[in-house]
């Protein structure tokens, strides 16, 4: 059991989780469209202009018991996550931009809420990034720090790191990557162990991404760590090697949010009821920041993997080749100015049934990519800082119960991803009550007819 001289939580049963005592910081590498919505809106939901929707920290509740016990709590107030009043926000952005210029600039929210938040917002003032155009090429800024090699920015990374604990007086800390998409790169003998990672760091090794850099300074400080994007970032064995020594739990990567939430709603539905399905063919519109990256091919390849993985792991073909074997999927994202953060995603599905009928599904969901992206990134800071402060979860690594939240969500070498929506939901709900020592929830229900 970990010690950091905090009074542990005395449980009634579950394993000792620390009380959410002071505040929490939160750090954020790449403050654009998704991290302003994030913080906006936390500051909107603590002086009472909005609810926090779509948030389940906030807003769920968890079954205790049998059904007819009627015991549903809160789940904020079943297990210890830190209170909305206590957070406190830094970050880092290749832009100069405050976060109320950075949220005017993404126009996601309306001007009348953002002048209400305006004095919070624009207190909050990016750091220098750690940024290297070739691993995000459409972007250009000049907000970024100078070393002589990523050894030297990472000490810088980690001097910020404690800079704002300092300054912001906050008790624990969190780092969530919201930066833009960066090239596709895959693991090498580079990303392997301390050792091989520390040696690249000082040989600027073209093998780590800047997202790399900060999370290997998060880890190093004791920080847990989330990946909103597809990049490989935390997904190392190096990573992995730290976050479990140091204690600091990790998740990733790449937020669930429009499409693939909805693929992972619908392709669950049809395995279980035998459908099968020969063509998904998907089409986005959008227009942001984040769209104009992944116009470029590069980015947009690291986009594409995170997204194909899905309906494989789902409707498993290779238990059920008659029906899965040979789906044609298509993942295709086309930067649109005029949308701006209002995407359109079109779905197309060929589906078939009884006696091989074929039948098709049309899904055009206009949605609001920050607006379902902020409630993760809340649920993700909190429920992390909860996994550090828990003895049971603070020295596994990788939080496999969080893949609800995410399109592509990490594992422990060997394990296939999760990636039904209703299977996730179970298992971070499941995860919750072991740690409070309550039954788990198997739907069995034949009690109720003895
Ligand atoms: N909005 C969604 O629904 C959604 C879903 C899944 C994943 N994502 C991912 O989340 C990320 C953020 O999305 P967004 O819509 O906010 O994009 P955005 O372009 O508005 O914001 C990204 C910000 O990151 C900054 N940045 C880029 N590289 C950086 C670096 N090395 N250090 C610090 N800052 C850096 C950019 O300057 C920009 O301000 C993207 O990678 C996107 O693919 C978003």
């Amino acid at each position: 059991m970990r010690h950091r001289g905090g009074k542990t939580q005395s449980n009634r049963k579950g394993s000792p989780i620390e009380p959410a005592q002071g505040k929490l910081g939160v750090m954020i590498p790449g403050m654009g469209a998704v991290a302003t919505t994030f913080v906006a809106g936390v500051e909107a939901v603590r002086k009472g202009l909005a609810k926090p929707i779509g948030s389940l920290t906030q807003m769920g509740t968890i079954r205790l018991g049998k059904r007819t016990d009627n015991t549903s709590p809160a789940i904020r107030d079943f297990v210890p996550t830190a209170a909305l009043k206590d957070l406190v926000f830094s970050g880092w952005d290749i832009f100069e931009d405050d976060m109320y210029t950075a949220a005017k600039k993404a126009g996601v929210l309306e001007h009348a809420l953002l002048e209400e938040l305006k004095p919070f917002l624009s207190s909050i003032k990016p750091h220098k990034a750690v940024f290297d155009r070739n691993y995000v090429r459409k972007l250009d800024g000049r907000n970024v720090k100078k070393g002589r090699n990523k050894m030297e920015l990472a000490q810088q990374v980690r001097e910020d790191i404690r800079e704002f604990k300092k300054n912001s007086g906050a008790d624990r800390l969190v780092t969530i990557w919201c930066g833009s998409t960066e090239i596709f790169l895959q693991p090498t003998a580079a990303h392997a162990n301390q050792d091989s990672f520390e040696k690249a760091l000082r040989e600027n090794d073209e093998n780590i991404a800047p997202s790399m850099i900060y999370c290997y300074a998060s880890l190093m400080e004791g920080i847990p760590f989330a990946n909103g994007a597809p990049n490989l970032t935390a997904d190392l064995p190096v990573m992995l090697e730290l976050s479990k020594r140091n204690e600091a739990p990790i998740c990733g990567k790449d937020f669930k949010t429009g499409q693939t939430l909805m693929k992972t709603i619908l392709a669950p539905g049809f395995k279980a009821r035998l459908l099968g399905v020969s063509g998904w063919y998907s089409t986005n519109i959008l227009g942001n920041r984040d769209g104009e990256v992944l116009d470029d091919p590069g980015s947009f390849k690291t986009k594409e993997e995170s997204k194909l993985g899905v309906l494989e792991h789902i409707l498993q073909p290779n238990l059920y080749p008659e029906l899965y074997k040979n789906i044609f999927h298509k993942v295709r994202i086309n930067y649109y100015p005029p949308r701006g953060d209002n995407k359109e995603g079109w779905d197309n599905i060929d589906i078939f049934g009884w006696l091989g009928y074929p039948m098709q599904i049309k899904v055009d969901f206009l949605c609001r990519d920050s607006i379902l992206a902020a409630p993760i990134v809340l649920d993700l800071v909190l429920f992390l800082d909860l996994a550090h402060r828990s003895s049971e979860l603070c020295g596994i690594g990788i939080q496999e119960w969080l893949s609800f939240y995410f399109k592509s969500p990490m594992t422990v070498p060997g394990l296939y991803p999760e990636h039904d929506l209703f299977i996730q939901s179970m298992k971070l709900k499941n995860t919750l009550r072991h740690l409070r020592g309550e039954e788990l929830i198997t739907h069995l229900g034949l009690e109720y007819y003895d």
